[in-house]
């Protein structure tokens, strides 16, 4: 028999998932508390499964316990939950937040449960479409072996990659991809704003740098960071490096100070791939 589910927390992302371990008879969605009941209530009619509770003190019995809710509602929830009382040591307890680790179920892991984190790399904001092209979707991963053992099966199921995280990074974890997405964001600007300062207009820069960007993005995936990497650098032209450096210092402190710490980190990016082809 398909272990029980309940729900605190049932938005965008839970009830997608909800609505693929009903779909594909993974687990069974018992009880979805949220803040209001008529929010649960849709949730359960968008999972096609369960029931809509008003309060912790009707959630039935359940093996498995999703804390959906946004980030800083999560410790708050699951200490609610631990002093309900609905609790024991066969209780698995998750959430899916990127930006803490399972350690703040803190308080389930007191009253016995195994906990977990498990973050979906993807978005929700359509949960209608977010359930139709989950499979394939990488989710970051950690917890307790119990926990672990329970949800790798369960997410699995409905196509998900797991990928297991160190649980004592899952700041740094989460860290990466602000380095690659929002970050990459910055730098691009950073990047059209030089250009602006050299007089190229920003739709006109745009456009210069788009196949720049794209084809490098592609260098990347195909062939990773150390092969990928061009430019003064990589050629160990560090003459005209020191020169951009202290042109771009004059013209911006901050944008000097970046470009001194890119320096550095190039310098140690070519450095590796001179290591691997010797
Ligand atoms: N959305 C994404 O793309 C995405 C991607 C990866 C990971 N995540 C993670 O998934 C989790 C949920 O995000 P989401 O986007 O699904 O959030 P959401 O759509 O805003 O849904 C949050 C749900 O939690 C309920 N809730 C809030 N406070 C509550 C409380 N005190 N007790 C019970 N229920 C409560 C809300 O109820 P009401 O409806 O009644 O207000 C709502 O249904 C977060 O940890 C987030 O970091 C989200």
């Amino acid at each position: 028999m398909a272990a029980t589910l309940n729900i605190v927390g049932c938005g965008k992302l839970g009830r997608t998932l909800a609505r693929l371990w009903t779909d594909h008879s993974v687990l069974t969605v018992q009880d979805v508390l949220n803040q209001s009941l008529e929010s649960a209530q849709q949730a359960v009619s968008f999972v096609g499964a369960g029931q809509a509770v008003a309060d912790y003190a009707s959630l039935r019995p359940a093996d498995i316990y999703m804390i959906a809710a946004t980030d800083d509602r999560i410790v708050p929830c699951c200490e609610e939950l631990a002093r309900a009382g609905k609790l024991t040591a066969h209780t698995v307890v998750f959430h899916c937040s990127g930006a803490l680790p399972s350690g703040a179920l803190q308080a389930a892991q007191q009253a016995g449960a195994a906990v977990a984190s498990v973050h979906p790399i993807r978005s929700f904001a359509s949960p209608q479409q977010a359930a139709a092209d989950f499979a394939g979707t990488y989710c970051g991963v950690e917890g307790d072996p119990q926990a672990l053992a329970t949800l790798n099966e369960s997410f699995a199921a409905i196509g998900a990659r797991m990928v297991p995280i160190h649980a004592d990074c899952k700041v740094i974890y989460h860290a990466a991809a602000v380095f690659a997405s929002n970050y990459l964001v910055t730098l691009l600007d950073v990047a059209l704003q030089a250009y602006a300062k050299s007089g190229v207009p920003q739709d006109v820069a745009l456009r210069m740098m788009e196949p720049l960007v794209r084809g490098t993005l592609d260098n990347v995936f195909n062939v990773g960071t150390v092969n990928a990497l061009t430019g003064p650098i990589a050629r160990g032209d560090m003459a005209t490096a020191d020169r951009q450096a202290r042109a771009v210092a004059e013209w911006n402190k901050n944008h000097g100070k970046l470009y001194e710490q890119f320096v550095e980190l190039t310098k140690a990016l070519a450095a590796r791939r001179h290591s691997t082809q010797t």
